[in-house]
């Protein structure tokens, strides 16, 4: 048993990460924004820290005496200056001598360049691309991993679904109405998918092993090669959808204007961890039942 501080502990992937390490046995503290969310967390057994990432330095005495801490928030805000501000805390927090904690900061994939230019393939290996929109997060993950007073490790992954995953359900609503046409941008990109639990599953391994991981960048994607317009295919039958899918070459977000999809396998062979879920579109009942389950419908 090991006591972790994970901040985004009431989101997708970090919320994930905090019941998955409880689960397990350990000590998990969440940093939360509300008293609200606080009892939320509470419920899972997970020990709410009220506060915000701008003033995380508050809770540095708390953080010296984890072993591990996790960053999986996101401040859309201001992403930029928090994400730095955690990182300088997390490093400069007044950690017992001798002692060197584990520290994981929560990536992505879509700052890196595909290995070649027509596979769409990936790797931890690959630069990312420093004039990316992402790029922030390669000077993050570089600080991350030269530090020398944690043991720092890079996750990067795919787009995480299950528990609500709200990127896969922009078409679900339209879909659920019978509107005429549907129209799915980016309609043949295809993108990495990673089950939350299954993550949460391999943040549970860095923190066990954290001298395995010391100074690496991990990407973690299951194995599905989905396209876009497969993926609405599939959802739309799904839903009964009777209307028009109409594919569209129009981009979603500019770091998606490309395949993006990685490999889990070296993360795997260091870790004995592998996605134990299907892909998303061989149980697209479920998750489209999840959905309307949360619409009240
Ligand atoms: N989801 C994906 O598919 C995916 C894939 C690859 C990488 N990532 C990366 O993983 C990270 C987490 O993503 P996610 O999808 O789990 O995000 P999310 O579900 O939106 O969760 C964000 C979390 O950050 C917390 N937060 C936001 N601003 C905060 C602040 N100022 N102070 C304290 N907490 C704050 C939120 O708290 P509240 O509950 O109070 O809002 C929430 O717990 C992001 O960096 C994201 O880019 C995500």
């Amino acid at each position: 048993m090991v006591k972790v501080f994970v901040t985004g502990a009431t989101g997708l992937i970090g919320g994930s990460v905090a019941r998955q390490l409880r689960r397990a046995g350990h000590v998990v503290y969440g940093l939360v924004r509300t008293e609200e969310k606080a009892r939320v967390l509470a419920q899972d057994d997970i020990i709410p820290v009220i506060g915000q990432l701008a003033g995380l330095a508050a809770h540095s005495a708390l953080i010296a005496t984890c072993a591990a801490v996790i960053h999986a928030a996101f401040d859309g805000e201001s992403f930029l200056e928090t994400d730095a501000l955690v990182i300088h805390t997390v490093l400069n927090a007044p950690f017992a001598s001798g002692q060197k904690p584990l520290f994981v900061y929560t990536s992505g994939c879509l700052m890196i360049p595909n290995r070649d230019e027509h596979s769409g393939y990936v790797d931890d290996f690959t630069t990312p691309l420093p004039h990316s929109s992402q790029a922030y997060r390669l000077k993050n993950e570089q600080v991350v991993t030269s530090a020398t007073t944690v043991h720092g490790v890079v996750l990067r992954p795919g787009f995480v679904f299950g528990k609500g995953a709200a990127h896969f359900e922009r078409w679900f609503a339209q879909f659920h109405k019978n509107v005429p046409e549907v129209v799915i941008p980016a309609a043949e990109r295809q993108y990495s998918y990673i089950h939350a639990d299954d993550l949460a599953e391999a943040y549970q391994r860095v923190v066990e092993n954290p001298k395995i991981a010391s100074g690496s960048v991990y990407t973690i994607g299951d194995d599905s090669r989905i396209t876009h317009i497969e993926f609405a295919r599939v959802f739309a039958k799904a839903a009964g959808y009777q209307g028009k899918l109409v594919a569209s070459d129009a981009n979603l977000w500019p770091p998606m204007d490309r395949s993006c999809f990685v490999d889990w396998r070296r993360f795997g062979l260091e870790f004995n961890w592998h996605p134990r879920h299907l892909p998303i579109t061989d149980e697209a009942d479920i998750y489209y039942a999840g959905w309307k389950a949360r619409q009240g419908l």
